[in-house]
């Protein structure tokens, strides 16, 4: 069966351990903690100092993503904050070997991502060497946008390298998942879904969560 992540992005930030409690209770798989600079995309979010208070009140795994510009620079903060796993941005480094190195050797699993408009062909030498391609089905920045129908032939393309691969490589796709869009990514080889907006704003996270699931 597929994972679903909430990402807290939408979350109600002033009782956050409790939300995060109430995602987890409802079936959540993953925690998805979004990171923003204001740089690399228009909005600012939150960093190391939240996530190592929250780690302490959940034991869901952290799937941190990095929508910052020179990651590189804070990847052994985020893991000493108590990310499982780190995903970056293709866009924001050129060297992907030594980041996805670096973050390895800190204990930490990593992952890459493309935005919407970005080419699978310059990550795909090293997709064998991750822990998950993330895909993004709308402009990175803001919850609460519509998924993007263009990018399921690229879900569709990174499940075949995946597949080639003979590995175990988790495939997460993020951004206006919600019970229709769900279906779409999931039967194009999607296997971890991150959702925001649809999950937070349900009456009933349980009811939402398991809608998200195959
Ligand atoms: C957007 C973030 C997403 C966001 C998804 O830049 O990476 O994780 O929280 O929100 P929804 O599910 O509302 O599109
Ligand atoms: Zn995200």
């Amino acid at each position: 069966m597929n994972k679903v992540a909430p990402s807290i992005l939408s979350a109600d930030f002033a009782f956050l351990a409790n939300e995060i409690q109430a995602v987890e209770d409802a079936g959540a798989d993953w925690l998805h903690i979004d990171v923003m600079d204001g740089h690399f995309v228009p909005n600012i979010t939150i960093g190391p100092a939240v996530i190592s208070k929250i780690r302490k009140h959940s034991s869901l795994f952290f799937d941190v993503h990095l929508m910052i510009d020179e990651p590189d620079r804070y990847v052994k903060d985020f893991v000493e904050a108590g990310a499982d796993l780190i995903t970056f941005h293709a866009e924001t480094s050129s060297d992907y070997k030594s980041m996805i190195t670096s973050i390895k050797s800190l204990g930490c699993k990593v992952g890459i991502c493309l935005n919407p408009e970005t080419s699978v062909d310059i990550i795909k030498e090293v997709i064998p060497l991750v822990d998950l391609v993330l895909i993004m089905s709308v402009h990175p920045g803001f919850g609460g946008q519509k998924f993007i129908v263009d990018v399921l032939s690229k879900i569709k393309e990174v499940r075949n390298i995946i597949d080639e691969t003979g590995k175990q490589i988790y495939l997460e796709v993020d951004g206006g998942i919600n019970n229709q869009t769900a279906s779409k990514a999931l039967n194009h080889g999607a296997d971890v879904l991150v959702a925001g907006s649809y999950v937070f704003k349900h009456k009933n996270y349980t009811k939402a969560i398991q809608s998200l699931k195959k």
